[in-house]
């Protein structure tokens, strides 16, 4: 089966990286990462693309014991961020999954996720995780009505679910290894294309929802679609800030369906 899982990486001293990406064409590549947090009880956030089965849970069985993993944050009901879901639940015994009421009814679509190991949480939100505590937002940009954002108090670090993600033209695990150009610009792109919506948003309505993030003031923003970024939350706010006043993004009408697949196999490892 195909797979671009890279080997785990800290994105910070109790948070490891379980990267992989997508690649999209001439737009270049998407990261697509799921985050562990280790502790007392630990954290996973979101739980990879499915066509990482396998080695998905081999990478998360090295970095926690299934039974010591307690909670499963579900950013969203989207493939690429619950693809293991069910493995993960079968291995993990112990782990209850935090997530939105409207994600739970829309990942029953394929599988019906047992309730007794659900909890249901709306943004907003301050929850207490094996002393830890988690406040649950609305991220500016989403795809899916269920997105929740998770800010971890303890480390300072925001979970953005696909809010300041991007595309870059080569995989690096920290923001400040990308070029700055590149990964802003990318970033602008892939809010405009997740979430075609923006085009639609009054922009001081647009900016009171990112008052919500300045407000935060996270040292450290782990988007599920960018390398870590420490210390540029500024720099992220002020370019998703501009993204209702720029064109609206769509894709390419008449692809060559037949090269977009040979260009896919040629960047998606064997
Ligand atoms: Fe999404
Ligand atoms: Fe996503």
């Amino acid at each position: 089966m195909r797979s671009n899982l890279r080997k785990p990486y800290l994105a910070a001293p109790d948070i490891h990286t379980l990267p992989s990406h997508l690649p999209l064409g001439d737009l270049g590549l998407l990261p697509v990462n799921a985050y562990l947090i280790t502790g007392r009880e630990p954290v996973l956030v979101d739980t990879g693309l499915a066509f990482d089965k396998g080695g998905f849970e081999e990478s998360l069985w090295s970095l926690v014991d299934p039974h010591d993993l307690k909670w499963v944050v579900i950013t969203h009901d989207d493939r690429d961020h619950c693809g293991n879901l069910k493995e993960v639940l079968m291995a993990a015994p112990n782990a209850t999954v935090i997530t939105n009421g409207l994600a739970v009814s829309r990942l029953a679509e394929e599988w019906d996720v047992p309730r007794h190991r659900v909890r249901t949480v709306n943004p907003d939100r301050t929850i207490e995780l094996g002393g830890r505590g988690i406040t649950l937002v609305r991220p500016p940009s989403y795809d899916s009505p269920s997105t929740i954002a998770m800010y971890d108090h303890s480390t300072g670090a925001l979970f953005s679910a696909d809010s300041f993600g991007t595309v870059l033209p080569e995989m690096v695990e920290d923001a400040g290894d990308a070029d700055r150009a590149d990964f802003l610009d990318g970033m602008a792109l892939f809010t405009r294309a997740n979430a075609p919506w923006t085009a639609l948003v009054d922009q001081a309505k647009w900016e009171r929802s990112l008052d919500g993030i300045r407000a935060l003031n996270p040292g450290l923003v782990l988007s599920s679609h960018s390398p870590a970024a420490h210390a540029l939350t500024g720099e992220l706010i002020e370019t998703v800030s501009a993204v209702p006043s720029m064109d609206p993004w769509l894709p390419d009408e008449d692809i060559e369906v037949e090269s977009v697949l040979a260009r896919y196999e040629a960047e998606t490892r064997s």
